[in-house]
């Protein structure tokens, strides 16, 4: 049997864009706690519900299981340094937000100036190889405006058309 080739199954991904969002919940000890992500879509309307794919691994995984609560929030296109942060940062610089408020009811932070902000909450998940799947209600939404970030190809780039 042929072997996977899971570089070149890395190399196809890099070949969708996305928008970059960054996911905020809470560590252990009850302070903040952000990741970069782009693994996320809109897995149904009514009622609302996102999906969401994080690493089993890693403390952003252990810290929503604990939790059951996230915001969400789109970045625009001047971010882009915010999304390199929250990718590469230690357990201990996700511990401090960029500019951001209190979403009503559930006290998730959702950041000043996103595209977009949502507060969710988890109500299924279900591991999927490497990765765990979480599928959580919209409690509260913000719209804003600019024009989004995007990740392609490995780099950052903006949705508006030159
Ligand atoms: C553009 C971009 C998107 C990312 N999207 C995700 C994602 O959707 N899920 C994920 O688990 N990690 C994602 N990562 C990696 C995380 O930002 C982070 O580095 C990783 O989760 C390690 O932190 P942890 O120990 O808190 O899990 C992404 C990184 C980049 C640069």
């Amino acid at each position: 049997m042929a072997t996977f080739d899971a570089n070149l199954y890395r190399q196809a991904w890099r070949k969708f864009p996305t928008g970059v969002s960054i996911v905020t919940t809470r560590s252990a000890d009850g302070g903040p706690y952000a990741t970069t992500a782009n693994a996320l879509l809109s897995a149904a309307l009514d009622p609302p519900l996102l999906l969401l794919s994080v690493g089993t691994g890693g403390q952003t995984c252990a810290n929503l299981a604990r939790e059951g609560l996230f915001g969400v929030s789109f970045l625009p296109d001047d971010q882009a340094e915010v999304a390199d942060f929250y990718a590469r940062a230690s357990a201990e610089e996700r511990g401090t937000l960029p500019p951001s408020h209190t979403a009503p009811a559930s006290g998730v932070a959702l950041l000043d100036g996103a595209l977009a902000a949502m507060a969710c909450r988890i109500e299924q998940q279900m591991e999927a190889g490497d990765h765990t799947l979480f599928v959580a209600s919209v409690e509260h939404v913000e719209v804003g405006e600019g024009s989004a970030l995007l990740f392609y190809d490995g780099r950052y780039g903006s949705a508006r058309q030159s």
